[in-house]
């Protein structure tokens, strides 16, 4: 097979080196990939959204499977028009990526089809908005968020009426984040632990992937602001069978019959952003794609071969597909800037990449890297992925965290806590 896999991150570097183990995957590609992908795959310099040179490259390289890595080229239509080249395509098209583009979409979705999520409301009229928040109606914290893509900054849980005031106003009238601010959805905050839920579909058949939990506070016990995903570990008592059998029955299935049943059948990797309370799991959110840490600790558990999942999946077969799972635990750390998530410089040189490889058990995907000459530099905020998978937690992190001791660059800054929670309770205890 030759693959085209889209993306720049450590979802998709992540990606490539499962695929690279596979003896049927012949070609590898990565459009526009960063440092560390160039090792495995031939990164082609294309932004996902110029649907003319994606197309070129499709039909110049005969790919058989493009594989989306992340969900904005997806809301933009990437996988519609890339399907209509007959080409294969891993990720949902337009009309199905609406469960992540809107989150009016999704709310309403999930309304119609008696999904367990947070009370909402949907506001087009700031001044509407602004005047429910001052109601006795609000309780407080209370969650706004901007109905559109906002890079994962258009989510506020405001403690107080002036906080969400201020989010309303960021994302309303003064437009932060364009027309992704046209709707908001105001909704009830959750308490719980969060846990990250996410399968593989051709439309019909769900393929459960091993849970995750994402850490995307910046710093440990979930302090400091929130950024991309500061690490996160897989188990498999994050969920637990019988929740995890709720989960498919009263959210995955719902989704996947209804979409198809409104005329949106979704194919792809679809992910559940789950709040665990009391009153059982409750959907924060819907993704289409892989998470991004949790990419990263699902897919080093996975034994069995990507391609041939990726394959059955868009041929609409995964009916006959057996994943083999490691039951085990992996853990990743990411490795961030100085300054990461506010603002923070490159062009720092990284230490350490190869011996912080030599344990088994043990890669390092690269996020924000470039190539200086024969050295590795850092090029963004979330630079490095250490990984680490072994057959429980507690070891799992050790080494991962000794791995990550190896690595050095100016102003490097991490978690030292992925994976604690893991180690204390249970989630659904
Ligand atoms: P979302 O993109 O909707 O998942 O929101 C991003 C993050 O905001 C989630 O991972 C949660 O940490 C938080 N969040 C979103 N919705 C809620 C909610 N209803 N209650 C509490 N926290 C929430
Ligand atoms: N890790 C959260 C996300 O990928 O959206």
């Amino acid at each position: 097979m030759r693959i085209l896999v889209i993306g720049s991150g450590g979802r998709e570097h992540t990606l490539i080196w499962k695929l690279r183990q596979s003896p049927r995957v012949r070609a590898l590609f990565c459009a526009p990939g960063n440092a560390g992908i160039s090792r495995s795959a031939r990164c082609a310099p294309i932004q996902p959204d110029d649907f003319a040179a994606m197309s070129d490259f499709v039909r110049k390289e005969r790919i058989d499977l493009v594989i989306v890595g992340p969900e904005a080229p997806l809301a933009i239509g990437l996988a519609d028009h890339l399907k209509g080249l007959g080409v294969s395509v891993l990720g949902p098209m337009r009309n199905a990526a609406r469960l992540e583009s809107s989150k009016v979409f999704a709310k309403d979705f999930m309304a119609r089809h008696g999904i367990p999520t947070a009370d909402y409301a949907v506001y087009q009229d700031s001044k509407k908005a602004f005047a429910f928040l001052d109601s006795s109606e609000a309780r407080y914290p209370i969650v706004v968020k901007a109905d559109g893509l906002a890079a994962g900054k258009g989510v506020v849980v405001a403690r107080t009426a002036a906080e969400a005031r201020t989010a309303v106003q960021r994302i309303m009238v003064d437009r932060e984040f364009g027309s992704a601010g046209d709707r908001i959805v105001i909704e009830e905050c959750l308490q719980g632990i969060e846990a990250s839920y996410i399968v593989f579909t051709d439309g019909e058949t769900i393929l459960p992937a091993v849970a995750a939990r994402d850490h995307k506070a910046v710093y440990d016990n979930d302090a400091g602001p929130n950024t991309g995903g500061m690490g996160a570990y897989s188990t498999d008592d994050i969920l637990g069978p019988e929740l995890e059998q709720g989960v498919v029955e009263k959210v995955i299935r719902p989704v996947i019959d209804g979409m198809r049943e409104e005329g949106s059948p979704f194919q792809g990797i679809l992910y559940a952003g789950l709040m665990l309370t009391s009153r059982g799991p409750l959907v924060l959110e819907f993704n289409v794609r892989m998470g991004d840490p949790e990419c990263q600790v699902i897919l080093p558990r996975l034994e069995s071969d990507l391609s041939e999942l990726c394959e059955a999946l868009c041929q609409g077969r995964l009916k006959n597909h057996r994943a083999v799972w490691n039951r085990g635990a992996a853990v990743c750390v990411v490795l961030a800037s100085g300054g990461y998530p506010g603002s923070y410089s490159g062009g720092k040189v990284i230490s350490g990449l190869e011996m912080a490889e030599e344990d088994r058990g043990v890669a390092v995907f690269h996020a924000g890297t470039r190539q200086d000459g024969e050295k590795f530099v850092t090029d963004g905020g979330r630079v490095l992925g250490v990984t680490a998978v072994n057959q429980d937690l507690a070891s799992a992190m050790m080494l991962a965290y000794e791995a990550v001791n190896k690595i050095h660059f100016e102003g490097m800054h991490y978690r030292r806590d992925i994976g604690a929670k893991g180690l204390k309770s249970p989630a659904h205890a």
